[in-house]
């Protein structure tokens, strides 16, 4: 087993990610919210040279998250490493598997549909700087229209997913209080507040009886 355990604040034992996941997961989320800001931003704009700028950063965006995704999977099968396991109830931990399954489907997914719309349109799609990625498709329009359609009703999904995958990660911090939420954070993020030093003891001791 490659994570390690914490005690929370709530006195009960919980494991964290390793490092690496850590760092990967806060990446790729920043990837994913980046290529969505950019795809609105781009569809608010009427000006063509505005909107294909934004769309070489948006495809860019969108490859990190691609790239992100298999560096992630790589580095889990090379250190056979598993998630922490939480103790929590049957139908709860079915849930996050669940999510975690959707939102992984869904980061595979985006990208190579993105990368085919693109080369559907007749586009090759360019690493800013490198080289053209070979093409998933030739160029052809119907094809183009319905991987447009799928692209964008999964971005949907996607973002649907995001938020519910945020509200559960709030949920176990501010209702169930446990250290889901924490396992996810980098170390200094994550010490029991009594471990955290004087000023933090003195903070624990004035918040004793909160709820
Ligand atoms: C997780 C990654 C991605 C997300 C969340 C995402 C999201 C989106 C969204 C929301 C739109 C629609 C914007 C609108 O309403 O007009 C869009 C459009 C588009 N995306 Fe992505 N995308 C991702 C990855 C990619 C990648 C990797 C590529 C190509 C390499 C790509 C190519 C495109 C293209 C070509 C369009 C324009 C469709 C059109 O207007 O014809 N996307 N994307
Ligand atoms: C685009 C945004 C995000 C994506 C794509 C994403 C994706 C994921 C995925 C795939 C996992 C599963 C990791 C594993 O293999 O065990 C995960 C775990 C986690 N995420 Fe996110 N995440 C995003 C944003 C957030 C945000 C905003 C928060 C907090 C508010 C968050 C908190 C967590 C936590 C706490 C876990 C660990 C859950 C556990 O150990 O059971 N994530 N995330």
């Amino acid at each position: 087993m490659t994570t390690r355990s914490f005690a929370t604040s709530s006195g009960r034992s919980s494991d964290r990610h390793r490092p690496l996941t850590i760092v990967l997961h806060w990446l790729s989320a920043a990837a994913v919210l980046g290529a969505f800001a950019v795809a609105w931003s781009r569809a608010a704009s009427d000006e063509t040279s505005t909107r294909a700028a934004l769309m070489v950063v948006h495809q860019t965006a969108g490859l990190l998250v691609l790239a992100l995704l298999l560096l992630r999977v790589g580095a889990r099968i090379a250190t056979l490493s598993t998630a922490p396991r939480h103790d929590l109830p049957w139908a709860m931990h079915a849930a996050s598997m669940g999510g975690h399954l959707l939102l992984y489907g869904l980061l595979l997914a985006m990208p190579l549909i993105g990368w085919s719309l693109a080369n559907a349109h007749g586009h090759g799609v360019r690493l800013p700087g490198m080289f053209t990625l070979p093409d998933l498709v030739g160029a052809d329009p119907d094809l183009a229209e319905t991987l447009e359609s799928w692209h964008v009703g999964l971005s949907w999904v996607l973002a649907a997913a995001v938020a519910a995958h945020a509200a559960a990660a709030a949920f176990h911090h501010v209702v169930r209080r446990d250290g889901v939420l924490r396992s996810m954070l980098p170390a200094w993020g994550s010490r029991p507040m009594a471990e955290s030093g004087a000023a933090g003891q003195r903070y624990a001791e004035q918040s004793k009886g909160w709820s």
